[in-house]
């Protein structure tokens, strides 16, 4: 009788913690309900035989929330640690991070191959603490648990905008909650070179500073005229960085940008370019021409400069960057082409390989390796290296299936510089828009890879370029909680299907954020708003994340505070007018107001179909987006605007039934240097059975480059059941422009006809 009693009760209390998910990020491998409790103590004792450091770290988090002391000879004892020792050294590599966490009623075991294990467990006994410390008991419970991918990394750029040591090692204790292992520190680029290097004193002491810097949006081309830097960091800084991050058993992977963003160290050493200079650190954002050419001096140079960062940085893996080079330079340049020829090499694309597998060679002689942006496969990957997918996943696949290690960062679902909520209620940042959710559903295995392939994907990262990202509260903003969504990608424990209970736990964090006093993005509490086809024109449906009874709305653009509706179903939208709306609890409002203007015209919601479709990163509403009567707003490039690299626009309309018309209109960006260039030509047909259309007007380049990219064009009396829009891309970029060469990008916002 009473052995099944027990047993009984064991199934129900494995029944609890099935269904209330622990308050943990990133969620373990494996969690098991045992019998009873651990009761909080007012002390917690110590084992004497805890790994020091890692214990101290763990004191400190939890700080004054408890009392610790360390075991007497005849103290009890509540918090033990068991060393496994390792069977073998693939078995030490393979259980590095692994660990288990006993709590028993009368004690806590934690058991671990590594001192890594072990610091790991100790992140999840911390957030465990958090959750029980007000009950003051923890239901007993074994956890096991070990992360799917070995590199899980976050990257800061503090080239753009400069952070100070006490803000990095702040970065890192974040990468530390949230087991994150790798951080990737992108110490050079155009706008600054931020990192001591005693052979070369100028590229700090003049490649360290601006003469200004860009602000607002890129399209405005404004500037605040104050000069920024030198801001640099000292090599004794930076070995006190690295200790930081290894006592958080974190790896410190440095970023040293070649053959491209390279404008900060040519300001220091113009003899390093192709052509005599002088150059300045770059003052705007993008990509620049004047890039190092490859002659012998530039590789004396980037050899030395390698050579003090490897001493500095003892990771296995030495970021070249490698990205976005311009082969502008190498065309005009005499050196180039002879060694193009020299080297039987291709062309230009050619030679940066010829680039990057002289470097390789270099860093492999000293015992380490190579990883670089997906552009270090144009014209041949170096034979050791490690490819960082950035622009996509094709990069992550080409490598791994030539047997090489891949990193997946695609900026889709990685980049913490987009907007995670609507742009309008957030800073401005990069553009592009990549919440929360998006971040969570990211698998780093593509599913183009078969298991040998996969087993070259190390894992996944995120980036964080701060050019629109000024001082470190608005780090912590793109951040977090995005970063927690990483975490549990990269851990391998991530369930988008219930992305909603992964929210939750989000929500439990920022109490510990609040404490930590952390400005992170509150942006999953806003109302998110999506256009849907609905009585053949469209409706506007508004969610959030909390509950949709608190979201109140008006149609006259007043502020919702003060006189509106509460939020039932889809809002039908009749004609061009501007919703806004916000979340409210108890009759106060919790999350910003959230604004949509609609422009109606006899397009919006019909049937809309795409020749080819936009590129993975400016897609985020499809087809649709082109007549979901919301015209392009320069903040949402992702979201507004449809973005095309090289490709036309070809859309079809289907109005449903013959609809009169006499204008035709849409929109186009030009931002050359961002490689977004105005529309080439526009072509305008009409058809009544959708098969054989009749063009009905066609506009040049002048008038386009006239209009500045916004279209209007009388077309005359029509009456027709199909329109069609041809919008031609710019195509190659013309020589003396940023990224010239490249496909041009062609970004479009919406087809309207009145
Ligand atoms: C990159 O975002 N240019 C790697
Ligand atoms: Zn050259």
């Amino acid at each position: 009788m009473i052995r099944t009693f027990l047993a009984f009760f064991v199934l129900i209390s494995n029944v609890i913690l099935a269904q209330n998910k622990l308050n943990l990020i990133p969620y373990p491998q494996k969690v098991e309900s045992l019998q009873g409790e651990f009761i909080i103590p007012e002390t917690f004792v110590l084992n004497g035989n805890l790994p020091k450091e890692e214990t101290e770290y763990f004191k400190k988090r939890i700080g004054s929330q408890l009392k610790f002391q360390y075991a007497q000879k005849s103290g009890g004892i509540h918090l033990t640690n068991s060393m496994i020792p390792p069977l073998s050294p693939a078995d030490a590599e393979q259980k590095k991070e692994y660990y288990s966490i006993e709590i028993f009623p009368d004690q806590i075991h934690v058991k671990s191959y590594t001192k890594q294990g072990y610091f790991l467990a100790l992140q999840t006994l911390t957030q465990i603490i958090e959750q029980f410390k007000e009950a003051k008991k923890i239901p007993a419970m074994k956890i096991e648990d070990q992360p799917k991918f070995a590199w899980r990394g976050m990257h800061l750029d503090v080239c753009r905008h400069f952070f100070t040591v006490g803000e990095v090692k702040q970065y890192i204790d974040y990468l530390a909650m949230y087991k994150l292992n790798t951080f990737h520190w992108h110490l050079t680029d155009d706008q600054g070179w931020r990192i001591e290097i005693k052979k070369y004193p100028k590229l700090t002491q003049i490649g360290s500073k601006r003469k200004e810097s860009m602000i607002g949006a890129y399209v405005d081309n404004t500037f605040d005229g104050k000069p920024y830097g030198p801001y640099f960091y000292t090599q004794e800084q930076i070995k006190e960085v690295v200790k930081y991050a290894q006592d958080r058993h974190i790896t410190v992977v440095p970023e040293i940008e070649m053959p491209g963003h390279a404008l900060a160290a040519l300001s220091a050493y113009p003899e390093l370019a192709c052509t005599k200079g002088p150059f300045e650190a770059a003052t705007k954002w993008g990509v620049f021409d004047d890039v190092f050419c490859p002659k012998d001096e530039t590789f004396t140079f980037l050899e030395n400069v390698l050579d003090e960062v490897m001493k500095l940085f003892p990771s296995k893996y030495i970021h070249i960057g490698g990205d976005e080079c311009p082969k502008t330079r190498w065309k005009e340049c005499a050196h180039c082409q002879e060694l193009i020829k020299k080297n039987n090499l291709k062309d230009e694309h050619g030679l940066q390989s010829y680039f990057i597998h002289r470097i390789e060679k270099y860093v492999n002689s000293k015992g380490r390796k190579i990883i670089g942006w997906d552009e270090i496969l144009e014209g041949g990957l170096a034979p050791n290296a490690a490819v960082m997918s950035w622009t996509g996943v094709n990069g992550g696949i080409e490598a791994a299936k030539s047997k090489h290690f891949a990193v997946m960062t695609p900026g889709a679902y990685c980049y913490f510089d987009h907007y995670q909520g609507d742009p309008q209620s957030e800073p401005n940042a990069f553009g592009g828009f990549t919440p929360l959710d998006k971040v969570y559903s990211y698998n780093p295995i593509p599913s183009e890879l078969n298991a040998e392939q996969t087993k070259y994907i190390m894992g996944v990262q995120a980036n964080l370029w701060t050019e629109y990202i000024l001082d470190f509260k608005q780090v912590q903003y793109m951040i977090f909680p995005r970063l927690m969504a990483l975490s549990e990608v990269g851990w391998g424990t991530s369930d988008p299907k219930n992305y909603k209970e992964f929210e939750n736990r989000v929500i439990n964090q920022f109490k510990v954020l609040d404490k930590m006093k952390v400005n992170y993005a509150k942006s999953i509490y806003n109302i998110t708003g999506k256009v849907i086809p609905s009585n053949n024109g469209i409706a506007y449906e508004l969610s959030t994340s909390q509950n949709s009874n608190g979201i109140r709305y008006t149609l006259d653009g007043t502020d919702p505070s003060v006189n509106s509706k509460t939020y039932q179903s889809a809002v039908q939208i009749p004609n061009s007018l501007t919703i806004k709306s916000a979340y409210f609890e108890d009759g106060q409002l919790k999350s910003a107001v959230s604004s949509q203007q609609f422009t109606i015209s006899k397009t919006t919601g019909k049937a809309i179909s795409l020749e080819q479709q936009p590129s993975e990163n400016y897609s985020f509403g499809g087809a649709f987006t082109l007549v979901d009567g919301i015209i392009g707003n320069i903040k949402q490039l992702g979201k507004t605007w449809l973005g095309f690299q090289g490709k036309d626009v070809v859309a079809t309309i289907d109005f449903g039934q013959k609809t009169a018309f006499s204008e035709v209109y849409f929109n186009t960006l030009e931002n050359k240097g961002s490689w977004i260039h105005l529309a080439k030509s526009a072509k305008i047909f009409v058809s009544d059975d959708g098969k054989n259309f009749r063009m009905i007007k066609e506009i040049a380049t002048a008038e386009i480059q006239n209009a500045k990219g916004k279209i209007r064009l009388n077309v005359g009396t029509q009456n027709a059941k199909y329109l069609k829009v041809n919008i031609e891309n710019a195509g190659i970029i013309p020589a003396g422009n940023p990224g010239a060469d490249s496909k041009a990008w062609l970004f479009v916002d919406e087809i309207g006809v009145n």
